[in-house]
């Protein structure tokens, strides 16, 4: 980890992505034709644009869980392209936090089980939890009641009992244990009421600076935006396709 200002301008861009074009089938319109696309060390990003123009498919993309047809997207100075799909699961472990539109917890392990996962396949991870913490289960057990959820039992409890915009926060502080550099989030306050919405940004933008994260938000909710360094609109990342 940087310990200094100088050494976060020496370290590669968070995201950079070059001539990305990605559909899902054959045949098919591009989903995404991305000519250019850059996320800063330690930036935080608002990412907006209508439903299904492909925000949760260029997470996706940024994530190594999908590999675009034709371009290049390097994360952390890493380029994730040319790399085998369990070599982009480790590192995705290691370095990345992502915060999936539809949470992705495992149902019937207990919410601190969930929130702990990335420490078992990283020992990064796992290192830095002991070390922010003095073990992994008190470093989640403090992201959980930094997100309003400390009600006494509550860790033990399946992730399938508890209400969504409880799943929302598991799901963040899974995505936050053990400092990863760059945490992405896919509309991860839709199920907030209004106040719980705006202290969540402001907790993830916290913890993402406690640890010289960068930070890519996607949501509808604009409202949200000037919490962010800099808003972009997918559309715009996309270039119009050609005519024929
Ligand atoms: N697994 C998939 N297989 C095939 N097509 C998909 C798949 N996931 C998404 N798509 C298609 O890709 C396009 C972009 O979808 P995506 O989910 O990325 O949009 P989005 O901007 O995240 O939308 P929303 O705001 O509703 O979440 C849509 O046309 C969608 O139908
Ligand atoms: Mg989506």
């Amino acid at each position: 980890m940087p310990e200094t200002a100088a050494d976060l301008s020496t370290m590669p861009p968070a995201v950079a992505i070059t001539g990305l074009r990605f559909r899902w089938r054959a045949n098919q319109p591009w989903v995404l034709d991305i000519p250019t696309f850059h996320l800063a060390n330690g930036e935080r990003l608002f990412l907006a644009g209508p439903s299904g123009s492909g925000k949760s498919t260029l997470l996706a993309l940024i994530a190594g869980i999908s590999r675009p047809a034709e371009g290049r997207v390097t994360v952390l100075g890493a380029e994730l392209t040319t790399r085998s799909g369990p070599a982009r699961d480790r590192f995705r472990a290691d370095h990345l936090g992502v915060i999936f539109q539809l949470f992705n917890l495992l149902p019937y392990l207990s919410v601190s089980d969930n929130v702990t996962l990335p420490c078992r396949f990283s020992t990064r991870r796992r290192a830095r939890a002991e070390a922010a913490a003095g073990s992994v289960a008190a470093e989640a057990r403090r992201l959980l009641a930094h997100l309003g959820m400390d009600e006494p039992g509550l860790v033990r409890r399946p992730a399938a009992e508890l209400s969504v915009g409880q799943q929302q926060r598991v799901a963040a502080a899974r995505a936050l244990i053990g400092g990863p550099d760059l945490i992405v989030a896919d509309e991860p306050t839709s199920a907030l009421d209004t106040d719980r919405r705006l202290d969540f940004v402001d907790l993830l933008r916290q913890e993402c600076a406690s640890v010289g994260a960068a930070l890519l938000f996607v949501s509808h909710d604009r409202t949200l935006a000037d919490r962010f360094d800099r808003v972009a609109e997918l559309p715009a990342l996309n270039r119009a396709p050609s005519a024929g």
